[in-house]
């Protein structure tokens, strides 16, 4: 019998225990052996629920434990997590996290201490929920150079897209429902701010590029300016708004950006609607191929947890090796990022034709806007030109980046 103790009694941790409980038949025949859980650490008391009876406050309990062979942390956050982490593998102990924001900040360093003490530092829920795409990278990509990664990284804010662009609904009211639908962040300014889906794409690329990429570093925009207007003129065009998270290899840099951007019909990304997440891989033999499920919810991550708990419980005198250095990725400067933009101005004076042609010197012009505006789509442009020439015109509603 294998023993793990669960960090946090939330939304994901409560899905880890009820997944190993529920699914114990089938993860035991596959593991050669039952995996149990001996310890559960939360601050609360959950009295009458059956956790009761292996509920402990202190962490020290379960470090102390040498049976415990696994802790698997669902508490979210820096800290405690990050000391919790620190010392479960010191002592030995393999260590598993849904918690992007430790993965984000220190999974070089937890990588590289789990390996110097023969123990693994695993982290698949830390993104798109319960999807296998890091074990994809880590493992089944292994034989490709990786060009590209873009993907719709946060399932509450890809829920509310899909019901404002399918029902019109309100974002305040949506925002709501995804939060009563466990799929959003204590602070949901994390997931409409698109700081979520840059540590995810933070993540992705230090994986994928094998060296450390700062969330900080990473220009990021969130879903607030996003309004239905925006959704009529992406149908039009026939495209959809979706919040991106992308990374690129352009020359010996990469580009990486967090932005609500217009998605081609023809795109797979296209069709990733409410709380699915999908992340689309370009690899130098394979071309593109597309990771796609639940991106958030509290079976689904905990699925992804439970994944690594089984990846450990078979390898438990090994490191499976995982590359990702502390030294810092390229990254091109923001303002040397290049993308094609949709504009909509304002019409009211009927000028609006003539402002933009007094800053741009090419547009492509967007048939039938919508009435007293203007649209047009700008191509190939880097951040810092385009903004430099935007700054000209006094009458600018939006800007979408254009995938
Ligand atoms: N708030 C996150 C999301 C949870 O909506 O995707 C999963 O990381």
């Amino acid at each position: 019998m294998i023993k793990i103790a669960v960090l946090g009694y939330g939304t994901v941790g409560s899905g880890v225990v009820e997944v190993l409980d529920k699914n114990c038949e089938i993860i035991s025949k596959r593991v050669g052996e039952e995996i149990k859980v001996s310890h559960v650490l939360d601050l609360r008391d959950f009295p009458g629920d059956k956790v009761s009876e292996i509920l402990v406050h202190d962490f020290e309990d379960i470090l102390n434990d040498n049976e415990v062979r696994i802790v698997a942390e669902a508490m979210g956050g820096i800290e405690p997590a990050y000391t919790f982490a620190k010392k479960s593998i010191e002592s030995g102990k393999h260590f598993c996290t849904s918690n992007k924001e430790l993965v984000a900040k220190h999974g070089a360093e937890l990588i590289e201490m789990a390996k110097a003490k023969n123990v693994n530092f695993m982290f698949e829920a830390s993104v798109g929920g319960g999807i296998p795409v890091l074990r994809g990278i880590i493992s089944s990509l292994r034989q490709e150079n990786i060009e590209e990664i873009t993907g719709i990284l946060n399932g509450t804010t890809n829920y509310m897209m899909t019901r404002m662009d399918n029902e019109g609904i309100d974002f305040d009211d949506v925002l709501k429902d995804a939060q009563n639908k466990g799929y959003a962040e204590r602070n949901p300014e994390a997931d409409v701010e698109g700081y979520d889906a840059c540590r995810k794409i933070a993540i992705l690329s230090s994986l994928a590029f094998g060296k450390q990429v700062n969330y900080e570093d990473i220009h990021t925009e969130g879903i607030t300016k996003i309004s239905t207007l925006d959704m009529a003129y992406a149908k039009k065009m026939n495209r959809t708004v979706k919040l991106l998270g992308t990374s690129k290899k352009v020359g010996d840099k990469v580009s990486a950006m967090v932005a609500p951007f217009l998605v081609d019909a023809a795109s797979p990304l296209y069709a990733v609607n409410d709380v699915f997440n999908a992340v689309l891989v370009k690899g130098n033999m394979l071309g593109d191929t597309m990771f796609y499920g639940a991106g958030a919810g509290k079976l689904p991550t905990a699925s992804a947890v439970v994944a690594d708990v089984i990846d450990i419980a078979c390898n438990l005198d090994r490191n499976i090796p995982i590359i990702w250095d502390k030294d810092k990725l390229g990254l091109t400067e923001y303002e040397n990022i290049v993308n094609d933009y949709f504009v909509r101005v304002s019409d009211e004076d009927g000028k609006a034709a003539d402002k933009v042609y007094g800053a741009f010197d090419e547009v492509e012009v967007v048939d039938e806007p919508l009435d007293k505006e203007y649209a047009f789509i700008v191509r190939q442009m880097s951040e810092g030109d385009f903004n430099k020439l935007l700054a000209k015109i006094d009458n600018v509603l939006n800007v979408i980046r254009i995938k």
